[in-house]
């Protein structure tokens, strides 16, 4: 995969932000994440791939636009075959609600690169690169924020953990309360909150607790562009889930995958931001236009790309009511 692909992932992901960003506040989270579905199908279909998505927006029977196992892309002769993790809109209710965060994403890399993680949760640990190897799973939340400061050269109290606002993170809380670690809550976007520990002037420094599985995997490939450090471990929630990771090809439930486990090989990734949030600016209208940022990189080099774009209507109709 010579060629960078994020570099042009990014008209997909900003497609996608552009429609769902027309909805925000809307309150009706179903239209603003259909939006974002169909402009980001649409805009799969100018982008020379032979992609096959394998994190998207549910099974085949469920989602009737990139589904797992739908093709996307143009293909032609001596284009690249490519996995896809996607997601068109982030936070869903936090675009619904004009609340910080919401993105669009893609995450691609070579075929059977990326789990194949089933619809159910996953409990992750990130780090940015400067706590890179002092993460373990297996060790308290406390160990881990020790481990962090320690790595990172800074008191526990000066650390910042992003976790998900949630009844099941009641535990986790109060033991980073206990550690003295800072702590923001988020209501939703725990890809955001996790990538953002890889940007310094976010000042997040870990993302702790249980989020999406198919979240962990994008979440996984963006880590890897920048050096950060994430593992995760499947938290299925019944038998049913457990038996539908099994069908999915997951022997070992409790296994505590690496980032590299979770997206190998050489990844790309490409993100724009619908709100604004720690890292990226939400999307901007103007008379005739409007304006995004994302986020592209790709591990192969590390190279981090902020790309900031001015979108004209009268040039580009499909971007126009
Ligand atoms: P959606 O965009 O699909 O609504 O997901 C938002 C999200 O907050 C993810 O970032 C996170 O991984 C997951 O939902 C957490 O799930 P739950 O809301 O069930 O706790």
């Amino acid at each position: 995969m010579d060629r960078n692909l994020a570099m042009e992932a990014v008209r997909v992901t900003e497609m996608a932000a552009i429609a769902s960003a027309r909805l925000m506040g809307r309150g009706t989270k179903n239209e603003s994440d259909q939006a974002a579905v169909d402009a980001m199908r649409r805009a799969f279909d100018a982008l020379y791939i032979d992609g096959t998505v394998v994190i998207g927006e549910g099974e085949r029977d469920e989602a009737p636009m990139l589904y797992i196992g739908e093709k996307v892309g143009r293909r032609s002769e001596g284009v690249p075959e490519v996995d896809i993790a996607l997601d068109p809109l982030e936070g869903t209710n936090l675009a619904a609600y004009g609340r910080p965060g919401a993105i669009s994403v893609v995450a691609m890399a070579g075929k059977g690169n990326l789990l194949n993680a089933p619809d159910t949760y996953m409990e992750k640990l990130a780090v940015g690169p400067r706590a890179r190897g002092a993460i373990d799973l297996r060790r308290s939340p406390t160990d881990n924020l020790r481990a962090i400061a320690e790595r990172k050269k800074v008191y526990v109290e000066d650390l910042t953990v992003v976790i998900l606002d949630r009844e099941r993170h009641v535990e986790l809380i109060k033991e980073v309360r206990a550690a003295g670690a800072r702590i923001r809550l988020i209501e939703d976007g725990d890809v955001a909150g996790a990538i953002s520990t890889c940007f310094e002037e976010t000042g997040v420094d870990v993302l702790m607790g249980i989020g999406g599985a198919p979240e962990g995997v994008i979440t996984a490939a963006a880590i890897r562009c920048v050096g950060g450090d994430m593992q995760g471990r499947l938290k299925p929630r019944s038998q049913e889930e457990i038996d539908r990771a099994k069908t999915m090809g997951i022997t070992d439930i409790g296994k505590i995958y690496t980032a590299e486990e979770l997206a190998r090989g050489e990844v790309m990734f490409a993100a724009t931001g619908v709100t604004s949030g720690d890292f990226l600016k939400g999307v901007r209208f103007f008379g005739g236009g409007c304006e995004t940022h994302s986020v592209v990189m790709r591990s192969k080099t590390g190279t981090v790309r902020f790309v900031q774009s001015v979108h004209k209507f009268d040039k580009k109709p499909g971007y126009a009511l």
